[in-house]
């Protein structure tokens, strides 16, 4: 099987601007083999004590639907105990060199994902859970302490 990951688009919309903001929130391509994305999430109103997620993986056919998965975490439950859940220990897999949220609630910092490389996307799309071919939409919703906080979209595509 041969695979690739190409991300398309990335988008991050806070939903409560005193509470939280993305300071930045972007995709860079340094070369052809080299490229990146990375956010970071200031907090204004610090600690998180509650976190609630809700991520839902589209995929395009004609327009985007609901593919695989459409699943709620309690974050906060979920981050003292990644293994319990296959699919979500499989993405956090792919992201936790790669952030300081790698630790259990309180949050009460700035959160960050820093430089996470195309290569290594790939290699867990490929190596680790190889998926169809496609154009897929990831959105991700966040809640902290009882607040809708914002939004992360990541477009990308596996040929
Ligand atoms: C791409 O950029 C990275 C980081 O600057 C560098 O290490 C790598 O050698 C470059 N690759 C190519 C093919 O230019
Ligand atoms: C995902 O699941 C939630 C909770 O069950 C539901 O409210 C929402 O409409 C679903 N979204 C999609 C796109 O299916
Ligand atoms: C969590 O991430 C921070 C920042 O990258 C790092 O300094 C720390 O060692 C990491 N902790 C664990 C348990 O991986």
């Amino acid at each position: 099987i041969s695979c690739k990951f190409e991300f398309t688009n990335t988008v991050c919309k806070s939903f409560d601007k005193e509470f939280a903001d993305f300071r930045y929130c972007y995709l860079k391509s340094v070369n052809r083999s080299y490229k990146y994305m990375s956010f970071r999430l200031d907090l204004y109103k610090p600690p998180i004590t509650k976190i609630k997620f809700n991520l839902i993986i589209f995929k395009r056919v004609n327009g985007y639907r609901p593919f695989m998965y459409n699943i709620t975490v309690d974050g906060c439950r979920w981050l003292g105990s990644i293994d319990s859940n296959p699919f979500m220990a499989f993405l956090y897999g792919i992201f936790k060199g790669y952030t300081n949220m790698n630790h259990t609630c309180p949050y009460d910092h700035d959160m960050w994902i820093e430089k996470l490389p195309i290569s290594v996307i790939n290699h867990h799309l490929t190596k680790v859970l190889p998926v169809p071919e496609g154009d897929y939409l990831l959105e991700y919703y966040f809640r902290a302490n009882d607040v809708d906080l914002g939004l992360i979209k990541v477009k990308g595509t596996v040929s």
